[in-house]
């Protein structure tokens, strides 16, 4: 992994907040209600440690604020509403709306055809994968746990990897809570792309993008990055190093492409604000319907249940899922959004169909939690709602809680360690590789310095001694430190034979692989390559990685 440089943004970013006017759009700066809005932002943003930040609303088809905070990059230069960044799962409505336009166009249906029919990898248990549907998938209750650990940042296809579900303990039934999984939207955007023959990223390019004319909207950070004013993603090891302004700079990552269909899209204000307020008018824009009417409301038709209580006062007394989009209610309206947590990003999008409001939010932090207080904020201030509670220091809570629970998956929650113990074999018997069914990719064990190196894909990690034949090491993804603990068994004849270790609340075991056996696959490397590089042909330039990477700690919601 890159070392991240650290960077000091405190004294560069007194008030940066940049105004910025919505092309071709009119707009309206001139009040002193905005000024305490832009005050009020930026003091959140700056005490739940934001770096960069953009905001926008348009009311009633005006974009009446569209400002950036704070700045996208370590030079400091300032975040404006055109900024680009990722929109992590904000990705699935657009997933799920391309989809809706093959719908219309009667190549795919909703709930009808078992996707296994277009997909056939997608087949992972014996009774319950042959039923489900694009609406299943597409409302989380495939029953898919919500992971991406298994296949972070490997060079497998999708194909291959919807091969290796079967391996995780999945439930037999369908349930009405949803369980929140990017891979099902993987399965979803790929049997898109089967039915139509061409790679999901060009489908939603060609049924929404272009269409709705979001020319400043694409796929993969990488992509992004090459683009002007982009952001830069930041992260903190602290909340206190946060607010101070203490961060490290990250890099553009292809980590999420394996699922993009679940979040690798960038945008910007101009285009989510668009966005929004097309699907809240079920698919019209400017008088024009661009997206089928039929199909739209089907997105926003609920299906399973996210929340099944009152948590908040202000809140409905249950949240539902639709295809791509929560739905709720805010002090009597109802509100269609989706949050977007991806490396180093944060996003929201809220949609007031009742009061023809939208407002939108992308952050360059990953533990940014104030673009889910952000739109109850503005809400109270456009719509004259009751002011119930600062929804500031509400965010603030939620981020303390956030960098807590950071904490903890650093430290890991191991059993109590016993004193003075040593491990069974020499450490060079503990060399070699390890693979289990559902890990795309295998683990390969060196010895470095007298210590284990734990190898997995693009992660590598010092391994530590902890007790008898169980070592620690520490899974890295930016901020996000997990630390693990694997625990080596001894077969019959004395040698090493694999590890356990925990995942999901499962112990898998990895097994130990022959020295013959290795031999032989690289033998057979040549072979597997060809039928790899013909699947990759197929399936586009895009393969690999995954929304948020699942290291327990990380919920993408
Ligand atoms: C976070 O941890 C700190 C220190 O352990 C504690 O004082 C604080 O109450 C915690 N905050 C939340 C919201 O859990
Ligand atoms: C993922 O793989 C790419 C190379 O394809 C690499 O540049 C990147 O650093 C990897 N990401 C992580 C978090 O290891």
């Amino acid at each position: 992994m890159k070392i991240a440089t650290v960077v000091v943004l405190g004294a560069a970013l007194q008030l940066l907040a940049s105004t910025s006017i919505v092309e071709g759009l009119p707009f309206d700066s001139q009040t002193a209600k905005y000024d305490n809005w832009r005050k009020t932002i930026d003091h959140a943003r700056k005490l739940t440690g934001v770096p960069g930040m953009s905001v926008a609303v348009m009311h009633k088809g005006k974009v009446i604020f569209a400002e950036g905070f704070g700045q996208r990059n370590k030079n400091g230069d300032p975040v404006t509403a055109e900024t680009l960044m990722p929109i992590g799962s904000m990705t699935k409505a657009m997933t799920a709306a391309m989809i809706g336009e093959l719908v219309a166009e009667g190549k795919l249906d909703w709930d009808k055809t078992p996707v296994v029919e277009y997909v056939p990898e997608a087949r992972f248990s014996p009774v319950l994968s042959e039923e489900l549907t694009l609406s299943d998938y597409l409302s989380h209750r495939s029953g898919l746990p919500h992971d991406d650990t298994p296949w972070t940042n490997t060079t497998e296809t999708r194909a291959q990897v919807f091969r290796r579900l079967k391996n995780f303990n999945l439930p037999t039934k369908l349930s009405t809570n949803l369980q929140y999984s990017n891979v099902g939207y993987a399965i979803s955007g790929e049997a898109a792309a089967n039915v139509a023959g061409v790679p999901y990223e060009q489908l939603v390019h060609d049924k929404i993008f272009r269409p709705l004319g979001l020319s400043h909207t694409g796929f993969s950070p990488v992509e992004m990055g090459k683009r002007p004013n982009h952001a830069m993603p930041f992260y903190s090891d602290s909340l206190k190093d946060a607010q101070a302004g203490i961060f490290h700079e990250g890099y553009l990552d292809r980590l999420i492409e394996f699922d993009s269909a679940a979040g690798d899209i960038y945008s910007n204000m101009d285009d989510l604000l668009k966005w929004g307020r097309t699907i809240m008018k079920y698919g019209e824009w400017d008088g024009e319907q661009i997206l089928n009417r039929a199909s739209v409301e089907q997105l926003l038709t609920a299906r399973t249940i996210a929340r099944g209580v009152r948590t908040l006062p202000e809140l409905g007394p249950a949240t539902t899922y639709s295809f791509g989009w929560f739905a709720d209610s805010y002090k009597g309206q109802s509100v269609y959004y989706h949050g977007g947590n991806t490396l180093g990003f944060s996003s929201i999008i809220a949609l007031f169909p009742e009061s023809d409001l939208v407002i939108a939010s992308l952050t360059n932090t990953y533990a940014a939690m104030y673009p889910n207080f952000v739109y109850y904020y503005l809400a109270d201030e456009i719509l004259n709602l009751p002011k119930t509670q600062d929804w500031t220091e509400a965010a603030l809570a939620m981020t303390e809680r956030v960098y807590n629970g950071t904490e903890e998956a650093r430290k890991g929650n191991f059993p109590r360690r016993q004193k003075n113990t040593h491990p069974s074999h020499p450490l060079k018997e503990y060399v070699g590789v390890y693979t289990h069914p559902l890990f795309a990719g295998d683990v390969t064990l060196t010895l470095k310095d007298n210590h284990l190196i734990f190898h997995f894909t693009t992660f590598v990690s010092r391994m530590e001694h902890y007790h008898f034949d169980s070592f620690s090491f520490t899974f890295d993804v930016w901020s996000v430190k997990s630390a693990q603990l694997v625990t080596f068994l001894t077969g019959q004849d004395g040698k090493i034979s694999g590890f356990e270790f925990e995942h999901i609340d499962k112990m898998l075991i990895f097994e130990k692989k022959e020295e013959s056996k290795i031999q032989e696959e690289n033998d057979n490397v040549q072979e597997d390559e060809t039928e790899e590089m013909q699947e990759e042909e197929k399936e586009s330039a895009f393969e690999q990685g995954a929304d948020h990477m699942q290291f327990k700690l990380l919920r993408a919601l």
